[in-house]
């Protein structure tokens, strides 16, 4: 593999095949490829990235499964979030040197219109470039979203989340809190454990791996949980529908544990409380919420000036790692948002 010379040659790494069960690193192929023509057309940028952004869902893209969003096509460049510079620009709106987020995929350099389905976005000057993909990024929005317009947590409730040392949970654990909730989470090992309760300031965590979490649930919530904030699935779903109050919520983000599940897995055995208990289930994405975004980044940005907000970013580095560090979310390696450094901006914000 290349240094990927910034002159000559676009390193990418394509989606060979469709991953059965567990994605592996045997899923991609590297290639180079000459650098994308510098003569664009109108409206058109062309940008180099600097940082990665890794979802859990992108296991999901990788399968012809229908969907919110089409599939990733074989032989393509992986679809991933990233934070780019503008290097050369036929667009006023991005000039030369300026910082924008959009889609531009496991690879060094792509060309962007303004047509695209997820048109660059522009950042704005002086923007750390890991911030919109961390804090200030889609699983902040999820979070704020999923928990108050889906979840409708009213103080004094008890709100339960799984994930919850993730990009995701520990947000929604934290907004929680700004709202007058009692917050319990669920994370896997005791330092996860440990940042959940003492950074993002939840009542109590439970340690899934170590600690049996239907028995611990109904220790912590004697009188059930009103919102539970599922980013995980299968067996930690089960535990929280055990759990859940009269006219509870249950808000399905994600479902983690079974993303790489070769064949579909049981669902709950317990369905029946939903409707002993009256519950609603709704599940959301965030895309949908993306008119309403002024909104959520105007109240995270209060809360961050007002440092009531932390969070982690785990920053792998290497063109050659970004296969592997997809792989780390499904194993609960990242600690907080998984991101990925290519580049620093060649100048300063
Ligand atoms: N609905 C939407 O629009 C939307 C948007 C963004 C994200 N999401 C969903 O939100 C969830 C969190 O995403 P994120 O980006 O914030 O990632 P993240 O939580 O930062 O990272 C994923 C975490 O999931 C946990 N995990 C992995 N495999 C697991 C398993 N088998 N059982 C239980 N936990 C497991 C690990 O934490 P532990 O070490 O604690 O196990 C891991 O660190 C995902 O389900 C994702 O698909 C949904």
């Amino acid at each position: 593999m290349s240094d990927g010379n910034p002159e000559t040659i676009n390193r990418q790494w394509l989606l060979k095949r469709r991953p059965h069960g567990m994605v592996s690193e045997d899923d991609f192929e590297y290639r180079e490829t000459p650098l994308p023509e510098p003569d664009l057309a109108a409206g058109e940028i062309l940008v180099r990235n600097l940082y990665l952004g890794f979802d859990p869902a992108m296991r999901g893209w990788m399968t012809d499964a229908r969907s919110y969003i089409p599939p990733v096509p074989l032989g393509e460049p992986m679809r991933a979030v990233a934070v780019a510079e503008v290097i050369a620009s036929e667009n006023p709106a991005y000039p030369t040197g300026s910082l924008v987020q959009g889609l531009y995929g496991w690879q060094d350099y792509a060309v962007a219109r303004p047509d695209d389905p997820v048109p660059p976005m522009a950042l704005p000057e002086g923007t750390p470039p890991t911030m919109p993909l961390s804090i200030l990024g889609m699983t902040s929005l999820t979070a704020y979203f999923g928990l108050l317009d889906v979840g409708q947590p009213q103080a004094g409730e008890t709100v339960l989340v799984s994930g919850a040392a993730g990009a995701t949970g520990s947000v929604v654990v934290q907004i929680a809190k700004i709202k007058g909730c009692r917050v319990v989470g669920i994370a896997g090992g005791e330092e996860k454990c440990q940042w959940v309760r003492d950074s993002c300031g939840a009542d109590a965590v439970i340690d899934y791996h170590s600690e049996n979490v239907t028995a611990r649930l109904g220790e912590l919530c004697p009188d059930g949980i009103n919102v539970f904030f599922d980013n995980v699935g299968g067996e930690i779903l089960e535990a929280g529908i055990e759990h859940i109050a009269d006219f509870g919520r249950i808000v399905l983000c994600g479902q983690i544990a079974a993303y790489n599940d070769a064949e579909p897995r049981p669902g709950p055995h317990n369905m029946m409380y939903l409707v002993a208990r009256r519950v609603r289930m709704q599940g959301f994405i965030v895309m949908d919420y993306l008119d309403r975004m002024d909104e959520a980044m105007h109240d995270l940005m209060t809360w961050m000036g007002e440092g009531r907000l932390a969070w982690r970013e785990d920053i792998q580095e290497g063109f050659e790692n970004i296969p592997a560090t997809l792989l780390r979310l499904y194993d609960g390696r990242n600690q907080g948002k998984q991101l990925l450094k290519l580049a620093e901006p060649s100048t300063p914000g």
